[in-house]
């Protein structure tokens, strides 16, 4: 059962927020009239001493330490004797631990925001190098319609700024102070619950005490901000595992961030984006997992609670590492323009033959007939494009096809004529890169 109810093993990462919680704590303590100033000092200084022995890999810790917060007040009372035994009055581990895991959370979440705005920039950066480059477009996997390179990498951006937001909501609810709510019924010495909140920068204190222990609402919120991260990762990831095959053969993975097989000599994997595409998996389980945890709970704290920590520690450090190897990956990523080029063809460009037809004043569906006609006939003539057609052939099929159609059938212009805001013309991705960097900026 010691073994079982163990869980300082993952807890003690939370050693410098538990120390930290109880350095403000003592402070209200004092306050309260609880200790004296002289207690306080001592104290203080006992905590001090705590923090140095974690900090150097000195703290021992011992069979009969439950938690982290067990384990540094059974050190602190070995360090500055029975007084020791006063810190806890009033609090329990049940508003302590919640303190603590929101203090870890909050300060992994900001470092996440910088992760997630690194990706951001360094593809923001990679747009505007390579804006001129233009590949297909794909729905279904299929060659749908020519796009800019930019706008690809500019889409993975914009979806990722929304991760920034999903961030912002979590860290708001993860950054309030829940200490002095007590075991759960609140605290007997009118505990000064504003200075808990100064103390430790918490913009506001919780309400209802009840409600506050057994609340782990800020992890599920965390949880799922991972989940939205990787999950855009792990897309983007797919992306460019298939436009590294040779089928495909638009980018190449840098060496850094590819390995080789143990067997095949010719071979080079794309390993960084395979691993993150399937520890996006993993972090789904978290989330399925700590909310089957909570969805039975009476209400208050509940000893199942303990299982936030491992699920909310492993999708923050993992979230992080995926980040920072994407950003790897695509700094040094190199591309194959002729390939991405090589790849347009002018069936791609059926829409912009029924455009055409749509500004000679036919009605659409009738455009989409009619061209859906000419693809058919290329296919089987000669060649199989549908610039191979004569006029001649395009005529016999509608005759309101005249000698200009042919303009039609230029890559660049039909990119440039989608310069709708979002779209893929240059100055609409420009544009694009712009706003997202304006909105990256705020953050
Ligand atoms: N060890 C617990 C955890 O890891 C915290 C203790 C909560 N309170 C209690 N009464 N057991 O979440």
């Amino acid at each position: 059962m010691t073994k079982f109810n163990n869980s300082l093993t993952v807890g003690k990462a939370m050693y410098s927020e538990d120390i930290e919680g109880t350095g403000a704590y003592v402070l209200a303590l004092h306050k309260a009239g609880i200790l004296d100033a002289k207690e306080l000092a001592q104290i203080q200084e006992g905590l001090k001493q705590v923090l140095n022995e974690w900090e150097n890999g000195k703290f021992q810790e011992k069979p009969g330490d439950e938690d982290i917060h067990t384990a540094n007040e059974r050190r602190l009372t070995e360090i500055i004797g029975p007084l020791g035994g006063k810190v806890h009055t009033g609090r329990s581990r049940n508003d302590q631990v919640s303190t603590d895991l929101r203090l870890y959370v909050r300060k992994h979440l900001i470092s996440g925001r910088q992760c997630l705005k690194n990706l951001i920039l360094c593809l923001i950066n990679r747009a505007r190098k390579e804006i001129d480059v233009l590949m297909p477009g794909y729905t279904h996997l299929q060659r749908a319609q020519p796009i800019r390179w930019a706008h690809l990498l500019s889409s993975y951006a914009t979806q990722l700024t929304d991760d920034i937001q999903r961030l912002e909501m979590a860290l708001d609810i993860t950054n309030r102070c829940p200490l002095g709510s007590g075991a759960l019924a609140g605290h007997s010495f009118n505990i000064d619950r504003q200075l808990l909140a100064d103390e430790l920068h918490f913009p506001k204190h919780m309400g209802n005490s009840l409600m506050v222990v057994g609340d782990r609402g800020f992890v599920l919120d965390t949880l799922y901000w991972g989940c939205s991260v990787s999950s855009h990762l792990s897309r983007m990831a797919e992306d460019l595992i298939a436009y590294s095959t040779s089928e495909f053969g638009f980018v190449k993975l840098s060496d850094a961030y590819s390995t080789g097989s143990s067997l095949m000599p010719q071979k080079k994997n794309p390993d960084s984006l395979e691993l993150i595409r399937g520890k996006a998996g993993r972090l789904f389980g978290n989330l399925a997992g700590f909310m089957m945890a909570v969805k039975g709970l009476p209400s208050t704290y509940n000893k199942d609670l303990a299982e936030d920590k491992r699920a909310v520690f492993d999708t923050l450090d993992t979230v992080k590492d995926s980040l920072d190897i994407f950003t790897g990956v695509i700094s040094t990523l190199s591309i194959d323009v002729g390939e991405m080029r090589g790849a347009l063809s002018t069936d791609m460009l059926a829409t912009d033959l029924a455009d055409y037809l749509v500004r000679k004043g036919v009605p659409f569906r009738e455009c989409h007939r009619i061209v859906g006609q000419v693809v058919k006939a290329a296919g089987e003539a000669e060649g199989g494009a549908i610039d191979n057609l004569s006029l001649k052939e395009f005529q016999a099929i509608d005759e309101r096809f005249g000698p200009d159609l042919y303009s039609a059938f230029d890559f660049e212009s039909s990119v440039e004529k989608k310069s709708v805001r979002g779209g893929t013309s240059k100055s609409a991705v420009l544009e694009q890169l712009d706003c997202i960097e304006r909105i990256v900026s705020g953050f």
